[in-house]
């Protein structure tokens, strides 16, 4: 048989292929790179997408200081200058002038001092619930920086690395109405299946972050013995885990090989060092949820509170932000030593107070 090709099906060709040899030709080329996380022949890579990679660069930079800290004791302390310290009245008044400089260009550059302090400068005064935030807050960075050294090392954070220039840090979570009071007409879906952006729109339970980042819920599941007897992690617990799991890689912008040997998930001897960081991390964010942020609940007012009327919450994304190590390791609590351990006056927490104002 004699096959006749209609003319326009040459001509559609002859476009199809104009295009992809323009596509190939114009596209911008994807470069990426490999790093190698564990022995020859594991498959143990992270692959980095350049172009993600830079832009997360230029977002991570971080801001100077304001000015040189004063490094005398000459000075006057700012609990001789001022009225109303607590946590901060051990430093030099200088130097409190100055951290008072850098918290404004960390969380709040566009309202500057008046978001804590209100319009007419009450520098004195406890009256906006933002900074009776920010004082325990001090509080939580100082004991991050002092108590979590397995985590957070010697780099240890500072308002920045949570804020990044903004009152309310970018990434936070409250309990899910959803998941928790799931049912109704389309029956209860124990807290799954519908595709969860923390979770990496997969159909996991998203509700993993009150178990495992504020109660101690078993992350497990492997069991130590054989079955029958040996296996006590449900299915339920499995998926529990891999949605905490997915949160985790998107956090730090990794795979699963960034911390495990996936061809064995639960053991530890063939597990990267990063894997027991995490370890620490995890525990790290229960007492920082449970001790900090959490029992902050009356001090806020309702708009701050979430669809079940509890505080705002951190998870692994609050510091790390997409980054492996935030804001790709940058060293800036160096320069601010009054954030490293509390200060002597120190030993009792200030108390905390319920106010509903916001500084516009
Ligand atoms: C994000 C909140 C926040 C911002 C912004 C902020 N402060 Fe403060 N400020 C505080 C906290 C918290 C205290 C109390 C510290 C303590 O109890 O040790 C305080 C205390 C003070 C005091 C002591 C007042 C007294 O008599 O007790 C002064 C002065 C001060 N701030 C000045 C400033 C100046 C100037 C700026 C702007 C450059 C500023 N603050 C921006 C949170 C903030
Ligand atoms: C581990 C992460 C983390 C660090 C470090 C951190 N914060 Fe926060 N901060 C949070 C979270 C989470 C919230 C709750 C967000 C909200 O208010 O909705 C918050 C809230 C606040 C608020 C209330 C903002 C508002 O408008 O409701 C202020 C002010 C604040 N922080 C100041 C500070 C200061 C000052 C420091 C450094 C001394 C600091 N934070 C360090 C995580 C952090
Ligand atoms: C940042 C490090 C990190 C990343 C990335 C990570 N994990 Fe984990 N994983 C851990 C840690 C730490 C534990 C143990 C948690 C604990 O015991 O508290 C764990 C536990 C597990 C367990 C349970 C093992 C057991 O003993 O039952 C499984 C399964 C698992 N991870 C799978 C994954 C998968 C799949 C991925 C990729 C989607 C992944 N992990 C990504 C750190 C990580
Ligand atoms: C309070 C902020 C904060 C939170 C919350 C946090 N991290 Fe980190 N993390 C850090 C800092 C800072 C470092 C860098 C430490 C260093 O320089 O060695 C780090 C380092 C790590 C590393 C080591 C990376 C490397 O290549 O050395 C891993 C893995 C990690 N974090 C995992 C996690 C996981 C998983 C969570 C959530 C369960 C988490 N982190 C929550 C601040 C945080």
């Amino acid at each position: 048989m004699n096959l006749t090709i209609p003319p326009f099906a040459k001509w559609l060709a002859v476009v199809f292929t104009v295009v992809l040899v323009a596509l190939a030709f114009f596209a911008a080329p994807i470069s990426s790179e490999k790093v190698q996380r564990g022995y020859r022949g594991t498959g143990m890579e992270l692959v980095l997408n350049a172009s993600t990679l830079d832009e997360k660069l230029e977002a991570s930079q971080v801001p100077a200081e304001p000015w040189p800290r004063e490094d005398t004791t000459d000075g006057p302390l700012a609990s001789e200058v001022y009225e109303n310290v607590q946590v901060l009245g051990h430093l030099q008044s200088a130097n409190f002038d100055r951290l008072m400089a850098a918290i404004t260009e960390w969380v709040s550059p566009e309202q500057g001092c008046a978001y804590c302090h209100g319009e007419e400068g009450n520098f004195a005064g406890d009256d906006l619930y933002t900074k009776v935030v920010s004082r325990r807050m001090i509080q939580m960075t100082q004991h991050i920086n002092s108590q979590w050294t397995n985590h957070v090392a010697g780099t240890g954070v500072t308002c920045y690395t949570c804020h990044a220039g903004q009152p309310v840090p970018e990434n936070i979570w409250f309990d899910d109405p959803d998941a928790l009071y799931a049912g109704g007409l389309v029956g209860d879906r124990a807290g799954q299946n519908i595709a969860a952006p923390e979770i990496g729109m997969t159909s996991l339970p998203q509700d993993v972050f009150r178990p495992f980042l504020y109660e101690d819920a078993n992350i497990r599941v492997n069991g130590n013995e054989p079955l029958p007897h040996g296996n006590t992690a449900s299915i339920k617990q499995t998926e529990w885990t891999y949605g905490l799991m997915i949160h985790m890689s998107e956090s730090l912008g990794v795979n699963c090989t960034y911390c495990h040997n996936t061809q064995n998930l639960g053991s530890w001897k063939q597990a990267p060092p990063t894997r027991a960081t995490a370890w620490h991390g995890i525990r790290m964010l229960r007492d920082l949820n449970v001790a900090y942020l959490e029992p902050l609940g009356p001090v806020y007012p309702q708009m701050r509170l979430g669809p079940l009327g509890d505080a705002p919450k951190a998870n692994c994304a609050t510091c790390h932000q997409g980054v492996y190590r935030p804001m790709f390791g940058a060293q800036m609590l160096v320069d601010y030593p009054s954030l490293q351990a509390p200060g002597p006056e120190d030993l009792q927490d200030p108390p905390m107070q319920q106010t509903s104002e916001i500084a516009q």
